[in-house]
C-alpha cells in the first residue's frame, strides 16, 4: 500500500503561514528559498539529525546548527541546557531567530528553548512530519519531558512563522507517515465526519488538502482557547491513554501507535457508553485499521498499568481526580466525567485485555 503523499518531483506544493490571530497562506515560497535567504549571523538552526545527509551541505558552514537526536528520551532538561549553552556561546540576540526543522519532538524542545532564552527570541518552524505540521507547529505548546512523563515542563509560545513543505513527507519512513495519519484521523473525528465516507486512496492522494484543513481547524480552536482550559481540550482525544501507553512501554510504543491505540479504546468506550452508533463506530474503526498499526500491550505492560497507571494519569498535567475525558459521539466529540481515574483504568484494562 502506498502511504506517501502524491507529489510530483518538481511540484511546489508548499505552504507558508503566519499565525497569532491571523493566518495567511501562500504557495510561492519553498523551503530552499527560505533557508538560503537567511543571514548566517542571526540564525541558529535546531535540526533533527535524521536530516543531516539531506541538509548538511545546504546549511552547514554558513550557520550555527544544533543537530538533535530526536527521541522522547532526549527531550529533556539536559538537552535543553545543552541547547541553551550553545545559544549563549554564539551570543544569539533576542531579535535573532531560531529555526527548528523536524517533527514534533524537535519542534517542542526548540520552541521551549526559544521561549525562555532571554525571555524569548524569534522562532520559525519547518515541520517535516504530518504530526509536526498539523499538531506541534500550531497553537504554541512547547515542552520537555520530566521523569519520563511527557511534556511536564513547558510554555505557550506560538512560532512567528511556520513553513510547511509537503515534500519533506517524501523523505520519511512509512512508519512515520502512518503515525501522522493517526493524528489526522483524530482531527477528522472531531471536525469532519465526511472524511470517513471517502475512499482511503482519495485521502492519500489529497493529503495536502487534509493537512491544510487540519491546520485551519486547530488554528480556530487555539484562537478561542490558546491556554488549553476549554475547547482545546477536545484535541486531547485518544491522548490521555496514549501518554500512559508511551510511558508504561518506556517509549517502545511510538506516539502515533499509542494514539491509534488510545483512539481505538476511546471509540470502544464511546460505544459501550452509548455515545456512538455501531455504524459510525465501524466506519472510524475501519480507517484506524487501514492507516494505523495495530499494536497491543504486553502482559507486563498491562500489569504495569494496574500498578502505576493511576499515578501516571494523575501526573498528566491535564488531569484532576475527577478526570474530564473526551469521548466520541455521532457528530464530533464530547466531554465525559469519569468518577475517578480508577474507573478509567479499570475500563481501559478490560477493553485492552479483550480487544
Ligand atoms: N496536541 C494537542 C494540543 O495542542 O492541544
Amino acid at each position: 500500500m502506498v502511504y506517501k503523499p502524491y507529489c510530483e518531483d518538481n511540484e511546489l506544493d508548499s505552504v507558508i503561514m503566519k499565525y497569532g490571530l491571523t493566518t495567511s497562506y501562500t504557495t510561492e515560497i519553498i523551503f530552499d528559498d527560505f533557508v538560503l535567504s537567511q543571514q548566517p549571523s542571526n540564525t541558529f538552526y535546531i535540526i533533527d539529525d535524521y536530516f543531516k545527509p539531506l541538509l548538511e551541505k545546504k546549511i552547514h558552514q554558513i550557520n550555527e546548527v544544533y543537530w538533535f537526536n530526536a527521541t522522547e528520551s532526549n527531550k529533556t532538561n539536559i538537552t535543553a541546557q545543552d541547547i541553551l549553552d550553545q545559544l549563549f556561546k554564539v551570543n544569539l540576540k533576542r531579535n535573532d531567530v531560531i529555526i527548528a526543522i523536524g517533527g514534533g519532538i524537535t519542534l517542542d524542545i526548540a520552541a521551549f528553548c526559544a521561549s525562555i532564552y532571554k525571555r524569548g527570541c524569534k522562532l520559525v518552524f519547518v515541520p517535516t512530519t504530518i504530526i509536526g505540521m498539523i499538531d506541534a507547529s500550531v497553537g504554541g505548546k512547547t515542552g520537555i519531558n520530566y521523569n519520563n512523563v511527557k511534556n511536564q515542563i513547558g510554555t505557550f509560545y506560538p512560532a512567528d512563522k511556520v513553513i510547511i513543505d509537503i515534500n519533506f513527507l517524501k523523505t520519511l519512513p512509512d512508519n512515520e507517515i502512518k503515525n501522522g495519519y493517526t493524528e489526522l484521523i483524530k482531527m477528522m473525528i472531531i471536525s469532519e465526519r465526511d472524511f470517513f465516507k471517502r475512499d482511503p486512496d482519495y485521502i492519500i492522494n489529497n493529503l495536502s488538502l487534509y493537512i491544510q484543513k487540519a491546520i485551519s481547524y486547530k488554528l480556530d480552536i487555539c484562537t478561542y482557547d490558546l491556554t488549553d482550559i476549554g475547547i482545546r481540550r477536545t484535541l486531547n482525544l485518544g491522548h490521555t491513554l496514549a501518554h500512559l501507553f508511551e510511558t508504561i512501554s518506556d517509549y517502545r510504543i511510538s506516539h502515533g501507535d499509542a494514539v491509534a491505540m488510545g483512539l481505538r479504546l476511546d471509540l470502544k468506550l464511546s460505544l459501550n457508553k452509548g455515545f456512538i452508533s455501531f455504524e459510525n463506530y465501524n466506519n472510524i474503526l475501519s480507517y484506524l485499521r487501514h492507516f494505523c498499526n495495530n499494536i497491543s500491550l504486553t502482559h507486563e505492560e498491562l500489569e504495569q498499568i494496574k500498578l502505576h497507571g493511576k499515578d501516571i494519569i494523575s501526573a498528566d498535567k491535564k488531569n484532576n481526580e475527577d478526570i474530564v475525558y473526551v469521548l466520541i459521539n455521532n457528530e464530533t466529540v464530547e466531554f465525559n466525567n469519569f468518577e475517578s481515574i480508577d474507573e478509567l483504568i479499570n475500563e481501559t484494562l478490560l477493553i485492552a485485555t479483550y480487544t
